[in-house]
């Protein structure tokens, strides 16, 4: 049995603002198992960050978490005090940061701010250890060692990239969370730096979730993904499995607004709607007003799992699940 590394059990979070309550996670479950890369996928604003920041609590003041549970290694991370959990940022769980590349201080040397990084969370390294250990990071994201020495501002887009990655890479984490780390970057730039902390990643065995707008990156780098709508997580399931048969209508019509991943070119075919507002999310399915089958069940209560017959981890939250022609399928 391959081990979980993360679950996330029937998690919910809100905003308290002037308005009311923001939404921005209902009832979001799935399990990861240890060394995979899980890629999350959805629109602007469906809670990708704030479930990525929940995992390590770094959230905003007005944010609470309403139920559930983050278990990592099977222990519950919400269970922690504030001290024990700090014990696991960066050393056993990093994150890039959506933006991160304007992360680095700009009047220290980037190699120094590594190594800084390196003895607050392993107080056991030496400067000389530590700085051995910025060395072997730069070769592993394809920096110039000679580089180590140079200020943020002497760096291009992609080298600063690159750094953060070392950086999160710095203190041997079980999981590295990266939310849409090179989106400011050109194309060709960012798929070499994403390919490049994909095989790093697995090299060293790290577990991964990637954040991102684009179904095609995630399809390239994750062998599972989630497809996250207004705050839930909608489908689950390999990353292969989702493409041979999107179960729900709102993954279907994802994959339908890019270019097939086979290389067939697609009729670009947009979602007509837009996502709810999170301070007052429909009844029933959050997708319900954006959707071609809808019926009134949909409109009125939260659709039940519905689980492929074909790959058990693979599920949807769906009243009316795609079969494999396209066509809905009935319940088990
Ligand atoms: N500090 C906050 N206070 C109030 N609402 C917030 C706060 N942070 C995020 N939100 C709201 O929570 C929802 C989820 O936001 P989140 O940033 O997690 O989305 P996202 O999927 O990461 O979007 P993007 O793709 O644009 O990065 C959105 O409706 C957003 O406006
Ligand atoms: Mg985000």
């Amino acid at each position: 049995m391959a081990e979980t590394i993360l679950e996330i059990d029937n998690l919910s979070l809100r905003y308290k603002t002037k308005k009311g309550d923001v939404k921005a996670l209902n009832r979001v479950s799935f399990q990861l198992e240890k060394g995979l890369a899980l890629g999350l996928v959805g629109e602007s604003g469906c809670g990708k960050t704030t479930l990525a920041n929940a995992i390590l609590r770094l959230l905003p003041d007005n944010a609470e978490i309403t139920g559930g549970h983050i278990y990592f290694d099977k222990e519950d991370l919400l269970l922690l005090a504030e001290q024990e959990l700090r014990e696991y940022r960066w050393k056993k769980i990093s994150m890039i940061f959506q933006a991160a590349m304007n992360a680095l201080a700009p009047v220290y040397r980037v190699g120094d701010q590594i190594i800084e990084a390196i003895q607050n969370h392993a107080p056991e390294f030496t400067y000389s250890a530590a700085k051995e250990r910025v060395q072997r990071l730069f070769e592993l994201v394809g920096l110039d060692c000679s580089r180590i020495d140079h200020y943020p501002h002497q760096y291009s887009g992609g080298m600063k990239q690159r750094a953060i990655i070392a950086m999160a890479l710095a203190c041997d984490p079980d999981l590295i969370i990266a939310d849409e780390p090179t989106t400011a970057l050109d194309v060709i730039v960012q798929d070499r730096i994403l390919k490049r902390l994909n095989r790093v990643r697995e090299e060293l065995g790290m577990t991964m979730i990637y954040i991102s707008h684009d179904i095609a990156v995630i399809a390239e780098l994750s062998k599972v993904m989630g497809v996250m709508y207004a705050g839930e997580l909608v489908e689950f399931g390999s990353t292969l499995s989702l493409f041979k048969q999107a179960i729900h209508p709102y993954t279907a019509g994802l994959m339908n607004s890019f270019p097939s991943i086979k290389g067939a070119k697609n009729q670009l075919s947009i979602i007509p709607g837009e996502p709810p507002n999170l301070l007052n999310p429909p009844a029933g399915c959050k997708f319900h007003p954006r959707c071609q089958y809808v019926t009134a069940q949909c409109r009125q209560v939260r659709p039940p799992l519905y689980r492929s017959p074909t790959e058990q981890q693979h599920f949807a939250l769906c009243w009316h699940p795609l079969g494999a022609n396209g066509k809905e399928n009935d319940h088990e």
